[in-house]
């Protein structure tokens, strides 16, 4: 009751004072609330575009004024200062790492040189600059194809369109040098007009043709995994199509499936080799990088996880989101890629990945070594006067376990996109690695050679390039001759063709 008379005997204007700056504040706080949420929204829906963006525009810096926040998160494909157990965007010499690899590919570039991939920025200059696509110093030389070019840049659907696709993959490396000068970008991926996501490159399509199969029906999950799939799969050079005779003709083996089987059946049956191996003679099959391959039945992609989900994460920055386009090992950023699924800590995370690596690689080092085996007592089977006829059962193990072995090895996420295929995969090549030195143990000793063959001097890299016999010092010296008075020209070449594109400003 005392309560009551103190505050009725309260002056009445002060109850009116403190009501009408109540009412005052929260107007105030109201007003601040929807400035804040409406620069969110001008943020993220009013898109004003600086720059005409023409059809097949390959330069990155265009797109880039339109589009800040993604040509800024790209640019850091550039970077090089992050290392995960096995992967990461350091270069790193795999020969160096694994001199095995220079035994298992004898008679081919990738026993030359062979480095873990970087980011996108480097796909251009990385292309020059490997031993592999050697020292052409006219258009017309070299060992490689101007089909290499084909998952480099944005330059190349612009090519395509010029000149048509059998042209552009017509002759050879060096006739596209100065061409492609842009590193792998916008108008591979998108629509100039519409920025939706787009398929730039005919092999994919094409593919999926051939599997009657319709490309412009994917869902746009799909899509967020089939824009990489335009360059992250297995592929060979068709040089028998009719329509182009002799051009290596970038094509995708999919047609009787997609999984290591159905790929070795369809070389197997048109008797498709990228090169016969030094030592052995084996028709040999080089696996690229099929992480698109195999991803497919992974837990993730059983799930609808799709690559962009964990290589290009959404990012939130002053109330912008936007796509992140550093596109990069996703161990370098987990809380965005890993941990808006799982709530363990990045530490657990880590583990996890790793704990599947290791194991994978474990089993994959010891299909190398039966591998290397496998080579060395071939040919010491040849040198000792085995016919074609004793070796014909025995090359096909061999070439079988060898594109399983790569399969396995040469996507360097794989072992996490989907370690239990992975590791089937590692443990079918050991078992057909195995049979083939089971017969060759047998012919050898029919032939009365000796046995067992001893395993070859390869502790490095150098041991080994010396034991296949490949002249190092001479093949490095091309090369700097080659990036010294070619290179330079093709890049002035470039720019004089683009400094005639003109950028329309609005
Ligand atoms: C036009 C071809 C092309 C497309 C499209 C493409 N990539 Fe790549 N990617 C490459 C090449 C080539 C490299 C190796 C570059 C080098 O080492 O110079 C690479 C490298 C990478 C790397 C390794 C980066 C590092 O830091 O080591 C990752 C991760 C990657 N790509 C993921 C993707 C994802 C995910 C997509 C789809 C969203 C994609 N890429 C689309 C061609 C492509
Ligand atoms: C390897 C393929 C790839 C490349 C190269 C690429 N993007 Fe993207 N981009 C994507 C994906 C995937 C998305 C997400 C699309 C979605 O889910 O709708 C995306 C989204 C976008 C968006 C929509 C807004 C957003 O951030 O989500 C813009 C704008 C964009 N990219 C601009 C660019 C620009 C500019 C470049 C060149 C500097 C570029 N992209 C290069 C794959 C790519
Ligand atoms: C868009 C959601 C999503 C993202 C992003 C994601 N995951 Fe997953 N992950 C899943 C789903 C769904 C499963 C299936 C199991 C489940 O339901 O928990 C799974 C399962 C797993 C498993 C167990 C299954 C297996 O294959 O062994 C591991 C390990 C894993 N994720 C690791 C990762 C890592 C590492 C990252 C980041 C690089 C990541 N995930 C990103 C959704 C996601
Ligand atoms: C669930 C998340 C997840 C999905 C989905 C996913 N990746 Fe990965 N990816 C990873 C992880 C984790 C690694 C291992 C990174 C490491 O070892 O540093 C990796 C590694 C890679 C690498 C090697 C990276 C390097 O540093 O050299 C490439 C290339 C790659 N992935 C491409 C792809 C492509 C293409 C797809 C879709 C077909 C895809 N990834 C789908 C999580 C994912």
């Amino acid at each position: 009751m005392e309560n009551n008379a103190t505050s009725e005997k309260r002056k009445p204007w002060i109850n009116w004072a403190i009501f009408a700056l109540t009412v005052l504040m929260v107007f105030i706080l109201g007003m601040l609330a929807s400035t804040i949420s409406e620069r969110r929204v001008e943020k993220e829906y009013i898109y004003k575009p600086r720059v005409q963006i023409n059809d097949w525009e390959p330069r990155n810096e265009v797109w880039g004024e339109n589009f800040p926040a993604e040509y800024d998160s790209y640019l850091k494909t550039r970077e090089g200062d992050f290392r995960s157990k096995y992967n990461g965007n350091a270069m790193i010499d795999m020969l160096e790492v694994d001199p095995r690899m220079v035994v298992l590919w004898a008679g081919y570039g990738f026993s030359k040189d062979y480095n873990q991939g970087r980011g996108h920025y480097w796909a251009v200059e990385d292309v020059r600059n490997t031993l592999r696509t050697a020292a052409p110093m006219k258009p017309g030389d070299g060992p490689m194809p101007a089909t290499c070019w084909t998952c480099k840049s944005p330059d190349v659907p612009r090519l395509m369109n010029e000149m048509g696709i059998t042209e552009f993959y017509r002759g050879k490396w060096a006739k596209h040098g100065a061409d492609i000068v842009n590193h792998i970008g916008c108008a591979d991926c998108h629509d100039n007009q519409t920025m939706d996501l787009r398929i730039s490159r005919p092999a994919l399509i094409e593919a999926f043709e051939r599997q009657g199969k319709d490309i412009t029906r994917a869902t746009h999950q799909e899509m967020r995994s089939l824009v990489c799939a335009q360059c992250h799969v297995e592929y060979y050079f068709n040089k028998q199509r009719p329509d182009a005779e002799g051009v290596n003709y970038l094509t995708f083996p999919w047609d009787k499936g997609m999984n290591v089987e159905q790929i070795i059946a369809y070389y197997d049956e048109i008797n498709f080799s990228d090169w016969t191996h030094q030592l052995s003679k084996t028709p040999m099959l080089k696996a690229q990088h099929p992480d698109y391959e195999t991803y497919l039945g992974g837990t993730h992609a059983e799930r609808g996880v799709a690559c962009a989900d964990c290589h290009m994460p959404y990012m939130s920055e002053g109330g912008q989101k936007y796509t992140d386009h550093h596109l990069q090992s996703p161990l370098n950023n987990i809380a965005n890629s890993c941990q808006v699924c799982h709530r363990e800590s990045e530490e657990n995370i880590r583990k996890w990945v790793y704990d599947k690596q290791d194991k994978v690689i474990q089993q994959r080092d010891e299909l190398e070594k039966m591998l290397v085996r496998a080579h060395v007592e071939a040919k010491h089977a040849w040198d000792n006067g085995a016919t074609d006829d004793q070796m014909k059962n025995i090359l096909t193990r061999i070439r079988h376990a060898q594109f399983k072995w790569d399969y396995a090895a040469a996507g360097h996420g794989a072992a996490f996109h989907n370690s239990l295929e992975i590791l089937r995969i590692i443990s079918s090549g050991l078992q057909e690695a195995q049979e083939a030195r089971i017969e060759l143990a047998t012919l050898l000793v029919k032939l009365g050679a000796g046995y067992p063959v001893p395993y070859p001097d390869i502790e490095t890299k150098a041991d080994a390039q010396k034991y296949i016999g490949l002249p190092m010092d001479q093949l490095k010296s091309e090369k700097k001759e080659f990036i010294d008075k070619i290179v330079p020209e093709w890049i002035k070449q470039a720019q004089a063709r683009e400094s005639q594109w003109q950028v329309k400003y609005y």
